[in-house]
């Protein structure tokens, strides 16, 4: 399976922070937001992963993860100039996805809980169609929100509703099989203008092919696009950080933990980032797991 990771689009909804500069490199406590998306499809174990992002961004994106060499994976990056919608990413992508499935992520959205990696890892191994993952939340109006039949079946999504019918929304993970690419060129363009993620699950539903995973009250899932939810994110990594002393999203780690990277591609990240705590938590790893 493939991995794309959405960072195109203006990020207006953080205007005038992210005027000059892409919201995937904003900081979400100690790292790049990027970090958190990657560290997703990293921990579903998936090496082969596109980004999906503006012309301008490209270098600052090549700066920041190279090829994904010192990560132990291959990263390739797919131009979206205009914010066209999701599902146009996805479209742009298609030279990269091939006659693969895929796994796609929204750039901003941040992912924990227990038992996570091993849900990804058997979502993906198990992939047949579609699987989106979804989330109860308090205000589901600015998301895709599902609504269900009397049986208790998922019967469509609708895209910020006025009215949701549920408290249940589909996250930005979704995992499709490679029909995914015929049936987008289907789709025309939404009433605000874009090539609408949900209208693709809906065609899935309506084959009744579409697997939803609720992840529980356990799971943290916040999408960090506007500056109050970035703040929020961040509170809560620096929170489960302080206490625990793992970090969140640490790309090198994943990469040593699953034998990726050799201890010398770690050391020379330490080198990297000396004189930092991102730093000095990677010389940790190296010392504690030789
Ligand atoms: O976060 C979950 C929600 O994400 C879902 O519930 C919705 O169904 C889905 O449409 C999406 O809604 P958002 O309003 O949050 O999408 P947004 O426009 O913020 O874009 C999400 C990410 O995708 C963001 O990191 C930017 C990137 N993006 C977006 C568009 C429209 C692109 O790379 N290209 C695009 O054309």
């Amino acid at each position: 399976m493939k991995g794309i990771i959405l960072a195109g689009g203006t990020g207006s909804r953080m205007f005038p922070v992210t005027q000059s500069i892409n919201k995937h490199f904003l900081p979400v406590f100690d790292k790049p937001m990027i970090y958190y998306p990657l560290s997703v499809l990293m921990l579903a174990e998936i090496k082969e992963i596109a980004i999906v992002c503006r012309g301008i961004d490209k270098p600052l994106f090549e700066k920041l993860l190279g090829n994904g060499e010192a990560l132990g994976i291959n990263i390739v990056f797919v131009i979206q100039n205009s914010p066209a919608g999701i599902v146009d990413g996805l479209k742009k992508a298609r030279h990269f996805i091939a006659n693969s499935s895929f796994c796609l992520i929204l750039g901003d959205n941040f992912f924990f809980g227990p038992g996570l990696t091993p849900r990804l890892v058997n979502a993906k191994n198990n992939i047949k169609n579609a699987s989106a993952f979804a989330y109860e939340v308090k205000n589901p109006k600015s998301f895709g929100v599902l609504s269900y039949n009397s049986e208790n079946q998922v019967e469509s999504i609708e895209e910020k509703p006025e009215n949701p019918k549920s408290n249940t929304i589909v996250t930005g993970l979704y995992m499709f099989d490679n029909k995914a690419i015929s049936y987008a060129d289907k789709l025309s363009i939404s009433p605000r203008g874009e090539l609408e993620i949900t209208e693709l699950l809906n065609i899935y539903i309506q084959e009744a092919s579409l697997c939803v995973e609720v992840l529980g009250r356990g799971y943290a899932w916040l999408d960090m696009g506007t500056s109050e939810n970035l703040m929020e994110a961040s509170m809560y990594i620096q929170s489960i950080e302080k206490r625990q002393g793992f970090k969140i999203a640490c790309l090198e780690e994943i990469a040593y933990r699953k034998g990726w990277i050799s201890k010398d591609t770690l050391s020379l990240a330490c080198e990297r980032h000396k004189c930092t705590t991102y730093g000095e938590y990677l010389h940790k790893v190296l010392t504690e797991l030789r």
